[in-house]
């Protein structure tokens, strides 16, 4: 019997092709170039003639068709774009350490520094998952609690701390210890003309005698920072919320948004690589039942809790008791 290779199925090539397609796409969205491809139909601008290959690429692979003289979007590609921010989280903020893992196994590279993550590509990304899975949840989860003061840890470009301080008339600080996540922020909120009301710092989020006005904040948002902190252990993190709670004011909030632990359930959208990620930076990640419990051991009560669309996801906003 001879088996034709070219038709039997050969899987390797649906990885060959996701990596090559999300690479590039997410390259094109960070530089802008697919929210222009939208607009125009074209590539522009194309200095090294490489705009006609690339759209012969992504109409061979069903991103775009032809339309005259330009290029329009597919459905398909219209869903890829919806969810672009997972492709950039993944090959912008993690596609160097994810390429080099095994040096991290072999023990030729470290963790420390965060496996050599890139913190701009972490927060755009983020921030992009975040504006379709996340905020219009996060926002109606608000719904009726006073929000005048708030603190954002780990607030990574800041477009979801910006956006509830327009919602709710607030101000706000974001603090971030990565250098380019507090940049992006900073040209987010000069771009919204926010600069008067929302500020950033590049801080430690868990230094708590640095964190600025927590004594006034009555709104703490944590969106995927806590499990950076869990890595220095259960009790560190508990130590940590504790201290967050006794420099709250009364009925002061906190608003977290973490991904759960992938489960051996098969079809899993996100968090089996959200997981593998995160344990090659050191990190584990907590299901709701721990979150319930550690909130519980640091003076924090669950009021209100939903599962975002973020595939995995939980968003939860405590109370601190008392
Ligand atoms: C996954 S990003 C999320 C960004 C933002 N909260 C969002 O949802 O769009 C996590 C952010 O936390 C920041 N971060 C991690 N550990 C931190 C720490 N100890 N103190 C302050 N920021 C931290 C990272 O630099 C990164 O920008």
């Amino acid at each position: 019997m001879v088996i034709d290779l070219n038709t039997a199925a050969r899987p390797a090539f649906d990885l060959f092709s996701g990596f090559s397609l999300c690479a590039t796409l997410a390259s094109l969205e960070t530089a802008g170039l697919l929210a222009e491809l939208a607009a125009t139909g074209r590539l522009a601008p194309d200095s090294h003639g490489l705009g006609a290959p690339l759209l012969d690429y992504l109409a061979a692979r069903g991103i775009v068709e032809e339309c005259g003289d330009r290029h329009r979007f597919t459905p398909l590609g219209d869903a890829i774009r919806a969810d672009i921010g997972y492709l950039v989280w993944l090959s912008r903020g993690y596609g160097l350490p994810m390429r080099s893992i095994a040096e991290f196994v072999t023990g030729a590279r470290g963790t420390d520094d965060h496996a050599g993550r890139d913190g701009s590509g972490v927060a755009v990304g983020s921030a992009l998952v975040g504006a379709r899975d996340l905020v219009p949840q996060a926002l109606d989860l608000l719904d009726g609690t006073r929000v005048t003061r708030v603190l954002d840890l780990g607030c990574g470009n800041a477009r979801f701390l910006l956006e509830i301080c327009r919602r709710f008339g607030a101000t706000g600080t974001g603090v971030d210890e990565d250098s380019r996540a507090c940049a992006e922020a900073e040209r987010e909120i000069s771009a919204a003309g926010a600069a008067g009301t929302v500020s950033v710092r590049q801080l430690d989020a868990g230094d708590l005698a640095a964190l600025p006005g927590i004594a006034a904040t009555d709104l703490v948002v944590t969106f995927f920072l806590l499990h950076e902190i869990l890595a220095a252990g259960r009790a560190a993190l508990v130590d940590h919320l504790r201290g967050l709670a006794r420099r709250l004011p009364a009925g002061a909030h906190l608003l977290i948004a973490e991904v759960t632990p992938a489960t051996t359930e098969p079809g899993q959208l996100f968090s089996p690589e959200f997981t593998l990620v995160h344990a090659l930076m050191g990190q584990r990640l907590l299901d709701a039942p721990g979150w319930h419990a550690v909130l519980a051991d640091a003076g924090f009560t669950v009021a209100r809790e939903v599962r975002p669309t973020m595939p995995g996801a939980l968003l939860m906003l405590a109370r601190r008791a008392g």
